[in-house]
């Protein structure tokens, strides 16, 4: 890719927001700041989702502004030759603009004296709200500015908006550059789960001890061997009971012959994140309860996947995985059909609720959990009320987001069943949960984390393997 193909891109991504911005209008989009670990050491740098989404540039102390105009200034950090020795290389405002095709940068020292002017005789201000803790108030200290100019005949800004609204749906619908990078990430941590999956069974039947970190260290071994900066959350990785904690981080407990592993973890790459589950035996061979409930986890992840295509909701996905699973608790006995009444009763009184208490998936993107609302922009007007039949809490939906080309989600339905007198002592302590990264395609879906396997029948040939 030649330079002006690298950020012909991002380019466009600014015009597009500019085109949106309306007469006068500016946004202001900082990067991500650095933090602080312990005394005098940071947290590994992450750059903001929304700059990067819109510049592609990744160093810290970077500032983007950009007008109705379609007029785009870079805020980064000055060359300094002593700190670029201890710290890297930096880009430095001279070079910023045909590298990364803004029409002009400046030094980040010089942010406090130019963005008054760039603010002044503008409407509308808009930034993203509430990402960035102390964001609002240094824009206040720049309209402040402009203020004090009114009387020389400066306008100042009166209005401020959030701009995630319009940055959120453009994220939502990822582009081809996107969609690439995303399938490359979720191929890394497929290859993760199989090196975990292989270990874990290796270790097993060598007689080892073998603990939940040692699994960890093939998921990062297998991230970084391809190029991923880093994992895109903190890897879970939950031997036996510590499967039914949902957010259960890898630890030391030991991973036992005869128990189920659950590892839900993926990688980032180049931003994007992918995020698989899976629960597999650690030795290799499903028992007879295990195996049932994986496949009815496997079952209702199926109904979801086919209920994931254009038009459909978003909670469509679901809604058809709920109905699989309660009917599968009643099957198994996980529910007591004398106590909890049909299949619509265990759904509409959510009796399923005791051993599925998540949703099924999230956008996935630049963030895990990625941007873009979960509403259909178009009926935002059309409230339902309804009681929730746990809480009794009144909810207020407005219609789910309906599927379109280019979204991408997780489907990740599971199966958590504390011990309880009145379920089958065969499943206690039985956390599940099998989670695919999936893109909407015209036709349907396509799953992009079906590198590894989830077929109780595959899971265990690679195992033994
Ligand atoms: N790994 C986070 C999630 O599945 O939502
Ligand atoms: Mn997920
Ligand atoms: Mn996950």
């Amino acid at each position: 890719m030649d330079q002006q193909t690298a950020y012909a891109i991002y380019a466009d991504r600014r015009a597009r927001v500019a085109a949106q911005l309306g007469p006068g209008g500016i946004a202001i989009v900082p990067t991500a700041p650095e933090r602080t670990r312990n005394r005098d050491s940071e947290y590994l740098f992450r750059f903001d989702s929304y700059f990067y989404y819109l510049t592609g540039f990744t160093e810290p102390r970077g500032w983007l502004v950009i007008t109705a105009e379609g007029h785009t200034t870079l805020f980064c950090q000055p060359k300094d030759l002593e700190r670029e020795i201890w710290d890297g290389i930096r880009l430095g405002p001279q070079a910023a603009p045909d590298t990364l095709g803004v029409s002009e940068a400046f030094s980040v020292d010089e942010l406090d004296a130019r963005l008054p002017r760039l603010l002044e005789n503008r409407q509308t201000v808009w930034f993203p709200f509430a990402i960035h803790g102390g964001l609002e108030s240094r824009i206040d200290g720049w309209l402040q500015k402009v203020r004090a100019r009114v009387r020389y005949g400066a306008l100042c800004p009166d209005a401020q908006r959030d701009l995630c609204g319009i940055v959120d749906e453009m994220r939502l619908v990822k582009d081809a550059h996107e969609i690439g990078i995303m399938k490359r990430a979720a191929q890394i941590s497929a290859q993760a789960h199989i090196r975990a999956m292989q270990r874990c069974a290796r270790m097993i039947r060598a007689g080892e001890d073998v603990r939940e970190y040692h699994l960890d260290a093939e998921l990062l071994h297998e991230f970084r061997q391809h190029g991923s900066q880093y994992p895109a959350y903190g890897s879970i990785v939950a031997a036996g009971a510590n499967a039914c904690v949902l957010h259960y981080r890898a630890d030391n407990a030991p991973v036992r012959d005869g128990e189920l592993v659950l590892i839900d973890a993926g990688c980032e790459l180049d931003g994007y994140a992918s995020d698989i589950t899976r629960t597999f035996p650690a030795n290799g061979r499903f028992t007879g309860p295990q195996r049932d409930l994986y496949n009815l986890v496997l079952a209702s992840q199926a109904a979801a996947v086919e209920a994931t295509r254009p038009g459909k909701r978003f909670v469509d996905p679901h809604d058809a995985t709920v109905r699989v699973l309660a009917q599968g608790m009643l099957d198994l006995g996980l529910l007591d059909r004398n106590d909890v009444g049909h299949l619509d009763d265990v759904i509409e009184k959510r009796h399923y609720f005791r051993h599925y208490m998540h949703r099924t998936g999230h956008w996935l993107g630049l963030d895990v959990h990625d941007c873009g609302s979960y509403v259909e922009p178009g009926e935002l007007g059309q409230l339902n009320e309804r009681k929730d039949p746990l809480s009794g809490e009144v909810i207020k939906d407005r219609p789910s987001r309906i599927l379109r080309p280019g979204m991408v989600l997780t489907i990740e339905p599971g199966l958590y069943v504390s011990p309880a007198a009145d379920v089958p002592k065969a499943f206690w302590n039985l956390g599940i949960r099998i989670e695919d990264d999936a893109v909407v395609t015209p036709e349907g879906c396509e799953l992009i984390t079906r590198g590894v396997p989830v077929e109780a029948d595959e899971i265990e040939a690679l195992m033994r393997s």
